[in-house]
């Protein structure tokens, strides 16, 4: 483990579960979510995700794993039920308190999303200076990040000098920086390659092992297999668990 280089990942996180360690990262109770052209995703889903855990979310395409995310990060609103993150009832939160919740909740997506005219340095700090961090920190934090996800020399370069995976990593590293007691991960590894996929897991096993939960959908069954995780199932508007337990 790369303590001296990430330890402000672990300095943070222990604060985090000092304040709320009997409690659950993401509680969703008889949540339904149908979108305003009728189409119904999620029905009567209940669902508890403690503090530290890893979670792998699957299920066919079109089932709503998405949608599960989005309700978890804000962007969009339950139908009915509560979603609650981190103590916070998502559905009641709007306007600053709804950003400041926000950024506490790292994503990542499968097409990176970064901002093409921008370096690799600049797409990880552009939120750390929105947020009024001092510059001696933001390079603190971007020094440690860039070389937890093994990016360190190419903090000049930008996104269309990478490769997939590099992209990866960089939006995996703009998604911690801020060290946000939770991570999710939108189908990270699904246009990635074998190898540029396992390193994306073990990158976000890493942060799991600093107190990180971390939450991650994918179709990919082999990754699933490899890594030993809760695995749950999303299928017909309701979640399965289909792998080991869920409350470890
Ligand atoms: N903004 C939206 N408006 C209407 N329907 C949507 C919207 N977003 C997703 N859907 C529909 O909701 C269902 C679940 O989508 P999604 O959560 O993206 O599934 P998954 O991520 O599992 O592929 C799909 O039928 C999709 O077409
Ligand atoms: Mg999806």
């Amino acid at each position: 483990m790369t303590v001296l280089t990430t330890n402000y990942l672990q300095e943070d996180q222990l604060e985090e579960s000092h304040s709320s360690s009997m409690t659950a990262m993401v509680l969703l109770r008889s949540v339904t979510k149908t979108y305003s052209n009728g189409v119904s995703v999620l029905s009567g889903v209940n669902l508890e995700i403690k503090q530290g855990q890893f979670l792998f979310i699957t299920g066919p395409s079109g089932s709503g794993k998405s949608t599960l995310l989005k309700l978890l990060y804000g962007d969009e609103l339950p139908t009915q039920g509560e979603v609650i993150v981190n103590q916070h009832n998502m559905g009641v939160l709007r306007g600053d308190r709804l950003s400041l919740l926000r950024r506490r909740i790292g994503v990542v997506f499968q097409d990176y999303k970064l901002i093409p005219q921008r370096t690799v340095a600049e797409n990880i700090t552009v939120i750390l200076q929105a947020q009024g961090y001092t510059r001696k920190e933001i390079q603190r934090r971007l020094e440690a990040t860039l070389k937890m996800v093994g990016l360190l020399k190419l903090a000049e370069y930008f996104p269309n000098q990478l490769s997939g995976g590099e992209q990866q990593r960089v939006s995996i590293a703009r998604a911690i920086v801020g060290t946000p007691p939770l991570l999710l991960a939108d189908e990270p590894t699904g246009n990635l390659d074998p190898t540029n996929s396992w390193q994306v897991m073990q990158i976000l096993q890493k942060l799991n092992s600093f107190g990180i939960t971390v939450i991650v959908t994918t179709h990919d069954e082999q990754l699933m297999r490899r890594c030993n995780h809760p695995v749950m199932q999303i299928r017909n508007g309701k979640i399965y668990q289909i792998g080991c337990p869920v409350s470890s």
